[in-house]
Formats: structure tokens, sequence, C-alpha cells
């Protein structure tokens, strides 16, 4: 089973997909986290890429391309895929569907979360993450278990993302919205946008989205 999430920042796209991942044996492939990733190792990807993620602008499509297909070669042998994040332009879009025709990939559910901006920004400004092994939790939505602790590895050092500031999230909601926002129409016209409010706790989010991946609306 091969799913793209695509939604805002915020929206919930790696929350719900951390989940689809564990209940149905996919790999999640965020091509935020393969950025940053990057970054973090300071390859020369890396040091392209973090400036233009931190002004909240998108990585030029080619680099981003290139990323992906590998990641979706070595998930070979899982049940799946989970693509979160991309694609996220026109070009990206069309150069997956090149990209799953040459790997005999079919694409079973496009997700869309959608979301208000209020809620977003509420959402982004809380977000932490673990240092070591990348779970993730909020201040006041998803709060560790034991204060101070990592419920997955127990470690006591956490993150925040230096694009998750006032200012560079408004710029990554505005090239959602001129960039990203116009594939919802190439998907819809194919048949397979479907669409789930992303408003409500994340496990009545993830009930919602469990429905559609399972086959029940
Ligand atoms: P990326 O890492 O993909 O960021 P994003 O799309 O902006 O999405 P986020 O990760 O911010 O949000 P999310 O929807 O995953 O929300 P989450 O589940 O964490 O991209 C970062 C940058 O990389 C881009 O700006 C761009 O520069 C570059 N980039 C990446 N892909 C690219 C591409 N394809 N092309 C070009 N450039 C690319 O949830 C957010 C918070 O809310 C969390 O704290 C969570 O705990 C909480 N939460 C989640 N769901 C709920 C809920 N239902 N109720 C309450 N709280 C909730």
């Amino acid at each position: 089973m091969n799913i793209i999430l695509l939604g805002p920042p915020g929206a919930g796209k790696g929350t719900q997909a951390k989940q689809l991942e564990e209940q149905f044996n996919l790999v999640q492939l965020s091509t935020g986290d393969m950025l940053r990733e990057e970054v973090k190792a300071g390859t020369a990807l890396g040091q392209t890429a973090k400036k233009i993620m931190d002004a909240g602008e998108l990585v030029p499509d080619d680099l981003i391309i290139a990323m992906i297909s590998d990641r979706i070669d070595q998930a070979k042998g899982k049940n799946g895929v989970i693509l979160d994040g991309f694609p996220r332009t026109t070009p990206q879009a069309e150069a997956l569907d090149q990209m799953l025709a040459e790997k005999n990939i079919q694409l079973d559910h496009v997700i869309q979360i959608e979301i208000a901006e209020d809620i977003i920004v509420a959402r982004l400004s809380g977000r932490f993450g673990c240092a070591k092994c990348g779970a993730g939790y909020h201040d006041e939505f998803k709060q560790t278990q034991k204060e101070g602790v990592c419920d997955e590895c127990g470690s006591t050092e956490f993150i925040r993302r230096s694009d998750d500031n006032p200012e560079t999230v408004r710029n990554r909601l505005a090239a959602y919205e001129k960039q990203t926002a116009p594939i919802l129409p190439y998907y819809a016209a194919k048949g397979t946008l479907q669409k789930v409010d992303g408003l409500g706790e994340i496990e009545e989010v993830y009930h919602r989205v469990e429905e559609i991946v399972s086959g029940g609306s």
C-alpha cells in the first residue's frame, strides 16, 4: 500500500505517518526529515537546503526528486511507503507519477489533511522532538509520559525546529498556498484525492485516516 499525505505545515502529516507506518508495516518517507538529516551531516545538499528551509521556502525540485527516488527503492520489501511532504509542487507530482510507473508501483491513497491557519500556528509553536530518536511531541497536545524523558528511547535531550518560529511559519504557509495547494486539483482530477478533517485529537484524526486506508470510506 502506497500513500501520499498532503496538507499544510503542522497539519499532522508526520504524526499520522508514524502511526500508519507502525500499524501497516509501511516506510515513512519524509522529505523534510531527509533534508534535516543532510543538514545535520553537513553534506553539500544539507548546506544548500538549510538556508532555504530556514527562510521557509521550498528546496529545488531536482534535488528533492533525486533524493526521494533512491529512498523509494530502499523501501522495497516492506508493505509500501507513506510519502510525507512530497510531492509539494506540480513538477514533483509529475515526476512522482513517472517514477512510480517506471518502478511499477501503484499509488493507493492521496490523503489531504485539512486544518485552519490558527490551529497550525498553535501546533507548530509548541512542537518539539527527541534529539536521539526523533519522536515528535507537543507542549500541550502530546506530552512525554514522564516529564523530560522520551517515551520511545528514554533520552532526556529534546530539540525544536529552527523553522518553527512565527516569521518562517508565515513563509512556509505562503509557500504551501502558492506552490503546494495547486497540486490538489491534480490529484482530484485523477479521482484519488480524499480529504480528512485534521481538527481533533491525534487519535480521532488517525481514526479518520485509518478508515480511508482500510477501505472504510
Ligand atoms: P517538512 O518537514 O515536510 O515540514 P512541513 O510540511 O512544514 O510539515 P511539518 O513537519 O511542519 O508538519 P506536519 O504536518 O508533519 O505536522 P506534525 O505531525 O509534526 O518540511 C520542512 C522544510 O523542508 C520545508 O519548509 C521545505 O523547505 C523543505 N522541504 C521538505 N519537503 C520538500 C519538498 N518536497 N520540496 C521542497 N522542499 C521541501 O504536527 C505538528 C505538531 O502538532 C506536533 O507537535 C504534533 O504533536 C502536533 N499535532 C499533530 N496532530 C495533532 C492533533 N490532531 N491535535 C493536536 N496536536 C497535534
